[in-house]
Formats: structure tokens, sequence, C-alpha cells
């Protein structure tokens, strides 16, 4: 990928604005991004990214390589879907140090999403509220970049979703299996997003199995695994029926959890506004879900820990409740990008600290 603009060392400037390059210097670009409206902000971080290099994966210590549904982790530590929704520059955020990147949410045909404003920064709460309503350019052109993207030994995931106005949800989800299969390391049936009227009812324990056996049908044969991404605001048992359906209808992991729709004593001005609540006040809710998850599978199947992880005490105390992997996103608009590096070597500090050979033995530990 070609770089527009190069300080004198060679070093393409939009990519010593996003990653710390040995100095932090977020902290100083950041009351430039927190200037613009939010989402100006996100589509200026996405221009800028695009300008620089996509390097693809990094190396991580040895301890972090793990294996889960059947692909190579070199690091735990993922972005989360929703930053990168149109596959824009998936290489170039492991390149800033991800050990894997989720992109999407993609429905199959392009929507413009709910009218703006509809992405709130809750500074004083570390937090952002979105009602985004799944903007997307569609699943055709995420699935032409990321034939672009080439081969490369990087693991990027495909979130998919259902069009608003669809008039049959299941096979939204069966045609998203069906196209982006081909292209993505793993998919994740998103049922959870707060954004799209009536979506999160997909989780109930009927609809749930009907839109589950509807996936599996249209999975190619050796097509990627299949991940279910849920909500954090589940009532009693619920966890129980998701785990039984998921492995039942051969899902490989679970993704707990997405935004909640609760709101959990907020400073912020914006903190009325509707929408989906993410980063630090979500924390407490989705290690409380993840916990519920761990306790309902007893392990059998793969759990993915997101929400409110900011540094690496939370992905340690994420990964010995049960999380094989962790993913953010929040968090890295407070912090900058440089975040899932600092994480994944902190991480490796702790598993060698508590004296485990490999982060996969710390999994479930608490
Ligand atoms: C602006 C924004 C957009 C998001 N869009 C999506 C999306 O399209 N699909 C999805 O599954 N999750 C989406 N999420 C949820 C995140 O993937 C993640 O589950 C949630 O933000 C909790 O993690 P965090 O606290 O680290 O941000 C979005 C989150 C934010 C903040």
């Amino acid at each position: 990928m070609r770089c527009a603009a190069k300080l004198n060392s060679g070093v393409c400037v939009a990519e010593r604005a996003m990653t710390d390059g040995g100095v932090r210097i977020y902290p100083l670009i950041r009351p430039l991004a927190f200037g613009l409206d939010a989402e100006r902000a996100h589509r200026f971080t996405i221009g800028a990214l695009k300008l620089s290099p996509a390097r693809g994966p990094r190396r991580f210590p040895s301890v972090l390589n793990s294996k889960v549904a059947g692909l190579d982790f070199a690091s735990p530590v993922g972005l989360a879907a929703g930053f990168d929704k149109d596959a824009e520059v998936p290489l170039q955020m492991l390149g800033l140090g991800f050990g894997f990147v989720e992109v999407g949410t993609v429905t199959p045909r392009p929507q413009d999403g709910n009218p703006r404003p509809r992405l709130f920064r809750l500074r004083k709460d570390d937090a952002v509220i979105n009602r985004m309503g799944f903007n997307n350019e569609g699943q055709p052109a995420a699935f032409a970049r990321l034939m672009r993207c080439g081969r490369h030994p990087g693991i990027v995931g495909v979130n998919i979703g259902a069009n608003k106005d669809s008039g049959d949800r299941v096979a939204d989800y069966a045609e998203g299996v069906r196209a982006m299969s081909p292209v993505a390391s793993y998919l994740t049936i998103n049922i959870s997003s707060p954004n799209t009227p009536g979506l999160r009812q997909l989780q109930d324990e009927g609809a749930l199995k009907a839109l589950l056996s509807a996936v599996n049908q249209a999975r190619p044969k050796g097509g990627p695994p299949i991940f279910l991404k849920v909500a954090p605001d589940l009532g009693e048992g619920e966890p129980d029926q998701i785990v039984r359906a998921a492995i039942h209808y051969g899902i490989d992991a679970i993704i707990v959890a997405n935004t909640t729709v609760s709101r959990p004593g907020l400073k912020s001005t914006q903190s009325g506004e509707s929408g989906g609540l993410s980063g630090a006040p979500l924390k407490r809710l989705a290690l409380k879900a993840l916990r519920d998850f761990r306790a309902a599978s007893g392990g059998e199947i793969p759990l993915i820990g997101v929400g409110g992880i900011a540094d690496a005490d939370d992905a340690w105390e994420r990964i010995r409740a049960g999380a094989s992997l962790v993913q953010l996103y929040t968090a890295m608009v407070y912090q900058g990008p440089g975040i899932a590096w600092r994480i994944a070597h902190g991480l490796a500090e702790r598993v060698r600290r508590a004296g485990f050979a490999n982060i996969a033995e710390a999994v479930g530990t608490e």
C-alpha cells in the first residue's frame, strides 16, 4: 500500500501519528481528534490508516500463541467489530499490534444506518454511546476489499448482520455465511446489536435455534469457524439456553459481549443518549456475563471476552474468568492504537509470573 506523506526518517506520517513509535504521542494528538465530532474523528482516523503501510501481523512472545476454534492466534488481544466496519484497514490494524481483527458488521445490502449524530464520547466515563445502526457499504464491497488484501498470515474475522428492512432476517444471516466465508478467517453472527429494532430477539430460544440451524445449513464444507456474539443484558437462564443451542448447532465460540442498553452510574452529559454503551462502565457487566457463560458451558465451547477492557489487568481477569481470547474497541479511542501491543506484552509478563507455560493454561483458572 502507498504512503502519501513521509517524515525525513522515511516513516509514514500517518503511521507515526497512530502508533506510539516508541514515544507516547497519542496523548498529544488526542485533543485534535477529540476536537472533532466523534464520527468525523473516526472517519479521519480510518483515512489516516489507509495512508499507512498494510504491514499485517506482528510477532508476539510465544507464551501468547494459542489455538482457538482451530485457528492459530499469535496474540489473544483482538480488535472488536465496529471500528473497521467496511474492511478498509484490517492489515494496518494487525500491524499496530492486534492479534486478530474483526471487520463488520456487514449486511447483505449497503445501508446508511441511523441519522446523525449517532456516536457520542462520554469523556468523564471513558465510555462511548453509539446508535450507528449497521451503517455499512454491504457485503460485496467488503468482499472485494478483503480479496484485495491477498494472502497473508493474519486472522481477519467478518462480523455479519441483517439489513434493517429485511423481510427475512434469518435468510440474511445465511446469505452472509455463504457470501463471506471465502474471505473470512472466521465469521461472527451478530444478533446482539441494540440499534436494529428487534434484532436481539433472535437470542430468544426458539428464534435462536431456527437461526443457528439455517446458519449451519449455509456453512460451506471446509469453511471458516463461526462465532456467535451475544448481549450483556440477558435474563436468568438465557446463557444456558444459548450455550446449549450453540453447541448443538456447531457454533465454534461465543463472543461475550456487545454493548449494553443499561446506563450504570454515568457522569457525562450525553449519558441520556439512546444506543449501546461501551467502555469502562460496561466492564463489570461484561465480566459477569462472561462468568455466567463460563458457568453454563464449563469450558465446552471457547469464549471471547469483550467490554470495557482497558489494560493488561482487565484482559488477564477476563482470561482467568474463562475467555480464550479478548477484544476491545472503546479503550483504543481514549488510549490510542498502541493499546493492543501494550496489553499483549503485559499479558505475556503475567503468564510467566503466574508460572504458566502458555496463555491457554490460564484460561478459566480463577
Ligand atoms: C462505535 C461502535 C460501533 C460498534 N459497531 C459494532 C458492530 O457493527 N458490530 C458489533 O458486533 N459490535 C459493534 N460494536 C461493539 C463492540 O464490538 C464491542 O462489543 C463493544 O464496544 C464492547 O467493547 P469495548 O467496551 O471494548 O468497546 C460497536 C462499538 C462501538 C463503540
